[in-house]
């Protein structure tokens, strides 16, 4: 009998992967997501983080909390380096303006999240589940000079 796997998406997927559906549709929409977290995956960033798989660590708690779909759905990406590797781990965290509006402050730049354990991670993400503005969380940011400095 064969297994037949299938992605959040709903489509389909090539045996051995958990997403790359098995028809490729080019014109096919991304899945709506209320905010996104972008992970550095970089050089620095990653020595400092134990997990080989932090993202796929991170995905399967959104699943646990519900929040891997739906309209307040948390997307993680792993991206390069940020630039701020002094931080490290830094991950960025921003809202999907195009569905709440457009919200003066609307990313934060966290650091240390290589120190962040699966109850933080938690916190984190059921925090970023609420409208609250994101510089009103208490996570340590990543601090950046202003404009006029
Ligand atoms: S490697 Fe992560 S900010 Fe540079």
């Amino acid at each position: 009998m064969e297994n037949k796997t299938y992605n959040t998406m709903g489509s389909e997927v090539l045996e051995g992967f958990t997403c790359k559906p098995k028809k490729l549709d080019p014109d096919k929409p991304i899945m709506f997501f209320k905010t996104q977290i972008f992970i550095c995956d970089g050089e620095r960033c990653s020595k400092a983080q134990k997990d080989d798989d932090l993202a796929g660590r991170l995905r399967g708690i959104l699943k646990e909390l519900q929040l891997h779909k739906g309209k307040n759905r948390i997307k993680i990406s792993r991206t390069n380096c940020f630039g701020a590797c002094r931080f490290r781990q830094v991950a960025v965290a921003f809202e999907n303006t195009k569905a709440n509006g457009n919200l003066e402050n609307n990313n934060i730049w966290l650091k240390n999240i290589h120190k962040f354990d699966d109850i933080k991670w938690k916190e984190l993400f059921l925090d970023l589940s609420t409208d609250k503005p994101l510089d009103e969380l208490s996570y340590e940011q990543v601090p950046m000079s202003g404009l006029d400095e």
